[in-house]
């Protein structure tokens, strides 16, 4: 299956290290991703954010070790992206409504885990998250690895007749499925075992969910990036169910390819940043009978356009 889907002859995106005089970054993968070495998250200024933030629209996620967040740390730089996204799952923690904990209990029996499918965040809302940031407090000895897919580069791989073809379509992004899976949950009281992420949750809003451009450009870097996933994406302004599936399938199975993704082994005290502009993600639910306990902020993206 690898490969089988680049059309014609491979268009890389390079991802190449960035330098600057506050940090070095380390490319995780040829498609995207890299490690962020030297700077402590503690001791950012105006500065080296600026060079942080570029280095996040450069390798779509990157990933800082050993750092040691308060809530209100992870809070405020997650407030120099801009205001907080919504959080269309949970309350959040006590006195901290903007930090979700992502939780699976060591003795969960769900076969489900928060953000298992291929998806970009909450893009059901009118103005899903641009960043998301996720922190690691407690990672199983093995497994909980996140995948992340470059959807821009998987644009720049469809052929000409393809980009012209998706070119005007809108994605109908809604919540049915998963708030679908919630009650199939709830019905089996699994619900808290996967975590309390499920108690904030606006279930007609969600299906309602927003129409959104599926070739949607990136407000600082220009670049195009394909804007669907296997667990909202639904379909196509205009077109049946019956013509929108196959579409879906193949562009999901065109993003998901290894060819574009990188994959990040958790350590606690990791903090991930990545840009759901242009990228899909994926939680690995291969850890059963271990605690992985995430803290994850938002922040508010603007219309898709
Ligand atoms: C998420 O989808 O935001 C969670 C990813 C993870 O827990 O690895």
């Amino acid at each position: 299956m690898n490969n089988m889907l680049l059309y014609d002859e491979q268009k890389n995106f390079q991802n190449t290290p960035m330098e600057n005089s506050f940090f070095h970054t380390v490319p995780l993968a040829s498609a995207m991703g890299a490690e962020i070495v030297g700077l402590n998250i503690a001791d950012i200024s105006d500065a080296s954010f600026d060079a942080l933030a570029a280095a996040l629209y450069h390798h779509k996620m990157i990933y800082l070790r050993d750092q040691e967040l308060t809530y209100e740390m992870q809070e405020n730089l997650t407030l120099r992206f801009g205001e907080f996204g919504t959080d269309a799952y949970t309350k959040g923690l006590e006195g901290h409504p903007n930090i979700q904990p992502v939780i699976k209990e060591a003795d969960a029996k769900s076969k489900m885990v928060f953000g298992g499918g291929w998806h970009t965040d909450s893009p059901f809302l009118a103005q899903p998250p641009s960043v998301s940031l996720l922190y690691s407090v407690q990672i199983p000895p093995y497994g909980g690895d996140t995948i992340w897919y470059n959807s821009a580069m998987a644009y720049d791989n469809l052929s000409d007749v393809m980009k012209k073809m998706i070119a005007p379509l809108k994605v109908h992004m809604s919540g049915e499925k998963v708030v679908a899976s919630l009650n199939g949950l709830r019905q089996r009281s699994e619900d808290k075992q996967i975590g309390n992420m499920w108690d904030n949750i606006d279930e007609q809003a969600m299906i309602d969910g927003n129409f959104h451009p599926l070739v949607r450009t990136h407000p600082e870097t220009g670049e195009k990036a394909l804007f669907i996933d296997k667990v909202y994406a639904k379909g196509f302004e205009g077109m049946s169910a019956y013509e929108s599936a196959p579409l879906i399938d193949f562009l999901v199975s065109h993003i998901t390819q290894e060819v574009f993704s990188c994959r990040l082994r958790w350590s606690e005290k990791t903090l991930c940043l990545w840009d759901n502009r242009l990228v899909l993600h994926r939680a690995f639910n291969d850890y059963d009978g271990f605690r992985r306990e995430m803290l994850r902020t938002t922040v508010k993206g603007e219309t898709p356009a």
